[in-house]
């Protein structure tokens, strides 16, 4: 399978979700993670009026438990609530054996959870043990939890990896890891190494200097290797998906949005990038790509992360 990502694929405008597209039903079951707020809250709602049953996450019971109420008061009963920390391996545990126990089976899965904690023009990594941990290796895990629960279904299980412009393989200035990160027959174990390259460079105070992308260094370090992860899987499900399910991986950027993460700044509100986001995830089978990055919102000069 031929990498898209560094090209990306423009989307700007929500499909239309006609009857004659509409493939889920309320037996559709889709996880949202870090959904109490944001983008993940706004994609949430989206699906919930789209008539699919929706699993809201969120690593604080308090504001998961406050964020699924809202939704339930306004009409969405098919919204349910279970905490999940993406950094927490005992978390995803946790939610794991409850989703089997409670849905038995996931049709969509959308790793939206993430963190930073620079401000739009700083740039420190002072937190990237913790943004690797929660922005890579937690959504990695979570997703490798899950794949057993995927339905088998010929409307196709669907991944959908809210990433970021910022972990486009462009960004990357270091060409010999570059150079790894675009190879056709790239690994999990090669993308591992990359994340501990950098996760050294921290350590030892050089990652200034080493080429590492320049802006908001260690959440894109995050994206970038979520985005090889993604492009790995994809292939990994090509390949299977002939002989077994078939389960359709893409990443969606959806540009410079209003939330918390940037302080309120941005071009769009959260619903807008939802809008966005779910119609990605609810594309029809016939029209579902493999292996896509997609961008939203139009060209990079748009968006600053
Ligand atoms: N906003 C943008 O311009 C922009 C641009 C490109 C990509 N993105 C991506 O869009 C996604 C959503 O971000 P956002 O802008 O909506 O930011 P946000 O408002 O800060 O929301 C982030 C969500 O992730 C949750 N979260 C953080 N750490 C978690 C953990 N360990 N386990 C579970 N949940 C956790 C947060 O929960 P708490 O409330 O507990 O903190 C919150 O619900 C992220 O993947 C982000 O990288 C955003």
């Amino acid at each position: 399978m031929e990498s898209k990502e560094e090209a990306g694929f423009s989307f700007s405008s929500p499909l239309p979700l006609s009857s004659s597209t509409r493939w889920w039903s309320k037996e559709t079951v889709a996880v949202v993670t870090g959904s109490n707020k944001g983008i993940g809250y706004a994609v949430v709602k989206r699906f919930a009026e789209l008539g699919l049953t929706v699993v809201l996450t969120a690593r604080d019971v308090g504001r998961g438990n406050k964020a699924t109420e809202t939704l339930r008061e306004q009409g969405l009963r098919n919204v349910h609530f279970f905490p999940l920390d993406v950094s927490s391996p005992a978390s995803i545990n946790a939610f794991v054996s409850w989703l089997r126990t409670t849905f038995q089976v996931l049709d969509i899965l959308v790793n939206n959870a993430a963190v930073s904690f620079n401000e739009i023009d700083e740039n420190s990594v002072e937190h990237a043990e913790t943004v690797l941990r929660t922005n890579y290796h937690g959504t990695k895990l979570l997703t490798e939890s899950l794949l057993p629960l995927f339905r088998p279904s010929t409307s196709v299980s669907r991944i959908l990896n809210i990433s970021s412009r910022l972990g486009s393989i462009n960004k990357m200035r270091n060409l010999g890891i570059k150079a790894t990160l675009q190879k056709e027959n790239l690994t999990e174990q090669e993308i591992e190494q990359v994340v501990e390259m950098f996760a050294e460079d921290v350590k030892k105070g050089r990652w200034e200097s080493r080429g590492w992308p320049e802006i908001w260094t260690d959440y894109s370090v995050s994206k970038l290797a979520l985005n090889a992860y993604s492009r790995v899987l994809a292939k990994r499900f090509e390949n299977e998906g002939v002989r077994r399910r078939r389960i359709s991986i893409n990443s969606f950027c959806p540009g410079f949005t209003r939330t918390s993460m940037t302080g309120g700044k941005g071009t769009h509100t959260p619903q807008a990038a939802a809008q966005l986001a779910a119609s990605l995830a609810l594309l029809p089978p016939q029209h579902l790509p493999n292996g896509t990055f997609f961008l939203g919102f139009g060209p990079y000069n748009n968006s600053r992360l």
